[in-house]
């Protein structure tokens, strides 16, 4: 099977497809033929080297993906042939994988299986963000930055689902397909400061909850009104180009605010932290969350955005893609 690694930290294409054997399923693991794999941003951190959690180099990335199991010894409730969507602690950028059992679920027939593995890393994130932590509700106000992203487009569909509102950060070019999904007001944070833009919005009084991956997290506190929660998920700023650059990011790490619990409880507000890769030990929680989020998927409650499907052989140019920050929803590759 062939399956993409990155030998050392560098650009787009320093990703190398190379071919080897299957995995061999272990018991308890299925072996999933790949048919389409997610592409995350933690992906494109991972090549740049500023991924903590990733494998070390070389390695295979990869959280996600949908396809057929092809064997699963000694696993019930898990057919040769069944279509499936699975989790995967890295190695999901390959024609097959060994997954453990538990983190395999029946892939519904109304779904594709891009629009399946499209689900589990973004929704999954939203899920713990808007609702475990959250609490989002009808009528409040939610500001998502790169809300045309992954993560932001299943965070619109949540807060929707909710009723709440929401205002989105994006690129221009993407602020009319924003509009489509139901943001209510759009702000181009590359041209316009996005905490004067809030203020305007909320005619000055500010939102209830921020989901902030950019690093933005001092402005995004200030956007909060009184009993307003942050979540801070991810450092994209980080991310300041196509090749590895550690001391552009440097001055963005060290700008990173602390926040006084005495200055919290003034302030009547929260901030919060996530990171769904730190939940491998809670997998029950997992499984719970994701077959529900397949059961919405399948009545048509959540619909995930597939973005744009790239061949597994040119990873390299689906991480240019998202890098030039040109992706609405999910990138995908496939095989
Ligand atoms: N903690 C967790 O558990 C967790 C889980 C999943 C994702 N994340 C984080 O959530 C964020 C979104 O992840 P995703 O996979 O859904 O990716 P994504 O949002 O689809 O990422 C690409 C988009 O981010 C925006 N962006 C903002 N700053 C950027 C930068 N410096 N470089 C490139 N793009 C930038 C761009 O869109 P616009 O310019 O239109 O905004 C770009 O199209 C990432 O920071 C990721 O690390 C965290």
């Amino acid at each position: 099977m062939r399956s993409v690694w990155i030998p050392k930290a560098g650009p787009p294409e320093i990703l190398q497809v190379r071919d080897g054997p299957d995995p061999m399923p272990r018991a308890g693991e299925a072996l999933v033929r790949v048919r389409a794999a997610g592409v995350n941003f933690a992906d494109v951190s991972a090549r740049l080297g500023f991924y903590p959690d990733a494998p070390p180099f070389p390695c295979v990335v990869g959280y996600e993906v949908a396809g057929v199991v092809e064997q699963a010894p000694g696993v019930d409730g898990l057919a040769a042939g069944q279509r499936v969507v699975a989790l995967t602690r890295f190695g999901g950028y390959a024609e097959a994988v060994a997954v453990p059992a538990a983190q395999v679920f029946p892939l519904p027939d109304a779904l594709t299986f891009e629009q399946g593995a499209a689900i589990p890393v973004n929704y999954l994130t939203a899920v713990l963000m808007l609702r475990h932590f959250g609490n989002v509700r009808a009528g409040e106000r939610v500001l998502v930055h790169a809300a045309a992203g992954g993560v932001g487009m299943a965070a619109i569909q949540l807060c929707r689902l909710a009723g709440a509102e929401v205002i989105g950060t994006a690129s221009a070019s993407k602020h009319a397909t924003l509009r489509e999904a139901g943001v209510a007001h759009t702000i181009d944070y590359r041209s316009e400061d996005f905490e004067v833009a809030v203020r305007r919005i909320t005619g000055g009084r500010g939102v209830d909850v921020v989901l902030d991956a950019t690093g933005a997290f001092r402005k995004s506190y200030r956007c909060l009104a009184p009993l307003g929660r942050l979540v801070c998920f991810g450092f994209s700023a980080a991310a300041s180009g196509m090749t590895p650059n550690r001391l552009a990011a440097i001055p963005k790490l060290l700008a990173i605010p602390w926040f006084h619990p005495v200055q919290l409880m003034n302030a009547n507000k929260a901030v919060i932290g996530v990171n769904l890769g730190h939940l491998w030990d809670h997998i029950e929680l997992l499984r719970r969350e994701m077959l529900a989020l397949l059961a919405d998927a399948d009545g048509g409650r959540i619909s995930p955005v597939v973005g744009k499907t790239f061949p597994l052989t040119d990873a390299a140019g689906a991480h240019r893609y998202v890098q030039e920050r040109r992706n609405v929803g999910k990138v995908l590759l496939t095989t």
